[in-house]
């Protein structure tokens, strides 16, 4: 056998070994079972969502059952793991802890891919683009633009990507003190509040914005700001549920079943 023969035969040893060691740690050590046995010897794959964001998650008036864009991708991903689906209504900020402690084993709730997030747990492939909006009373005349926010009170749910727009470009440019920042657990909660009068606007992400001017009639979408948010599938850090997940966003892309739900929920 020559020398480069065996330099390339030590060489593929070195990246098998390399490549079961990573995938063992990321299991979280030897003999421990993985995500996706779990969930298989369990028979039920449990996803955590925050319901409160129609028409990716909400609960349905007459069944009193979770449903949605979310769900429906969800309901696929644990058809092609063979299982069962629970979904568990969690308050927004609680998912990535939860999913951190094992008590669900994903999260889809219209989360935006952010770097800050993506430290902490691994995202699937982008499924949804979305722009944040701005929610007033329908007879709101005044609120037109972000300049017309300075110093009114807005309503945001704690721990999304529009409080984060609220911090970096009201609180931190000076415009809105921390005192009129009302921070809710469901956005349902910022949407009543908009309603009583407690807060003059309430940030949230567009089509979420579009689905609750039109089934509340009294309020309405003063204006957009432009932020280009992908939303991701959370999964804990090096779980093998990700590529089953990738997997299945592909299908349901590549089949058209993704338009179809598309075409259920938001026409
Ligand atoms: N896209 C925003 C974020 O990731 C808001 C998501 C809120 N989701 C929900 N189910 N309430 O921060």
């Amino acid at each position: 056998m020559n020398k480069t023969l065996i330099a390339a035969g030590i060489i593929i040893v070195i990246i098998i070994v390399a490549t079961l060691a990573y995938y063992s740690m990321a299991q979280g050590g030897k003999g421990e079972e993985s995500d996706v046995e779990k969930i298989k010897k369990r028979g039920k794959l449990i996803v955590g969502t925050s319901a409160d964001f129609p028409p990716f998650e909400f609960v349905d008036e007459k069944t009193n059952e979770i449903v949605g864009f979310d769900i429906d991708i969800a309901k696929a991903i644990a058809e092609k793991l063979g299982v069962q689906l629970e979904v568990k209504d969690i308050k927004f900020d609680a998912l990535i802890p939860a999913l951190q402690n094992g008590e669900i084993d994903m999260v889809i709730a219209g989360m935006t891919v952010t770097e800050e997030r993506a430290k902490v747990v691994d995202f699937s492939e982008p499924y949804f683009e979305a722009d944040q909006a701005v929610l007033v009373k329908a007879d709101n005349e005044e609120i037109k633009s972000a300049d017309d926010l300075a110093g009114k009170k807005i309503g945001v749910q704690s721990g999304t990507t529009g409080e984060l727009w609220v911090d970096e470009n009201l609180v931190k440019a000076g415009k809105v003190s921390e005192d009129n920042v009302k921070r809710y657990n469901k956005f349902i909660e910022a949407i009543l509040a908009l309603k009583k009068g407690d807060v003059d606007a309430v940030v949230i992400d567009k089509p979420v914005a579009e689905a609750y001017a039109k089934s509340e009639g009294d309020v309405k979408v003063a204006f957009i700001i432009k932020t280009g948010e992908q939303y991701g599938i959370a999964v804990r850090k090096g779980s093998d549920l990700l590529p089953i997940v990738n997997e299945v966003l592909k299908e349901l892309k590549d089949s058209g079943k993704l338009d179809q739900f598309l075409k259920k929920w938001f026409s």
